[in-house]
């Protein structure tokens, strides 16, 4: 069986000195928890968590990464530059990328698969909208984003997917998706995996839930079957309340 895992995604938030600041917090919290941890943070604070995080088995890494391999593209970054600053983690596909800069299904695929040859674990958002969920679309848009962002890839590659579940709907507004809705999206995940690919490969394969997650609401989500932690926004730049999510999550007390 996986590992557990847990997620920050610290989105466009925190300087250098900020994230330094959080992880001298953070990490006596979360060291000896009994789950994965990992932290995705701009850019320009990889080289403050390479630093930090070198005795401590916490990952990290990026929240986007180019399609493309190296050369003329003014202001991208490519998975070999995020693998040569330790990086273990990418986020790819995040709604906000998708909404806000247009990205396509095959261009994360592209991004996935440069993540590959790095041997970077890409964690893949897929989620519906709104509107999606109302007119009974849900398994459909969740299967297209999964065929497309995932076209091309061999079984045995899918150890390096993670596949974070957010709703678009849910991501910072305070709505949380139910248990009920979360463990559908993840029996249709799970099937068309396994549709397209085989049985064996679905427990590989990590499934993660975001959107509106904090200390107060994590315990709903500890008895939905199959999911495997979360990827967590907001409540990830404060050490004291990110640290108490995963404690609750994982041995289902807060504070140490
Ligand atoms: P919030 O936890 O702030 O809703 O954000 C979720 C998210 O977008 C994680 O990628």
């Amino acid at each position: 069986m996986l590992n557990k895992l847990v997620v920050g995604n610290q989105k466009m938030n925190l300087t250098a000195n900020q994230t330094r600041k959080f992880l001298n917090s953070f990490v006596p919290l979360v060291d000896l928890v009994n789950c994965d941890v990992g932290i995705c943070v701009p850019y320009t604070n990889i080289n403050v968590c390479k630093k930090a995080l070198k005795e401590s088995k916490i990952l990290y890494g990026a929240q986007n990464v180019s399609e493309f391999e190296k050369g003329a593209y003014t202001g991208e970054v490519n998975a070999q530059m995020l693998a040569d600053v330790g990086c273990q983690l990418v986020i790819v596909g995040h709604s906000e990328r998708r909404k806000m800069f247009s990205e396509q299904n095959s261009q994360i695929n592209n991004k996935i698969k440069q993540n590959l040859k790095y041997n970077l674990t890409s964690i893949l958002c897929i989620g519906e909208s709104k509107r999606d969920r109302t007119a009974g679309q849900t398994d459909k848009v969740l299967c297209k984003q999964i065929d497309e962002c995932l076209s091309g890839l061999y079984e045995n590659e899918l150890e390096k997917i993670v596949i974070a579940y957010e709703p678009v709907w849910a991501i910072g507004t305070g709505q949380t998706a139910t248990a009920k809705q979360i463990e559908e999206a993840i029996s249709i995940i799970k099937n068309e995996i396994s549709r397209i690919y085989s049985k064996s490969i679905i427990d590989k394969v990590r499934i993660l839930y975001g959107g509106s997650v904090k200390p107060e609401n994590v315990r709903e989500f500890v008895k939905i079957k199959n999911l495997d932690g979360f990827l967590v926004g907001g409540v990830s730049l404060d050490a004291s309340a990110f640290s108490e999510l995963i404690h609750l999550f994982v041995d289902g007390k807060g504070k140490k």
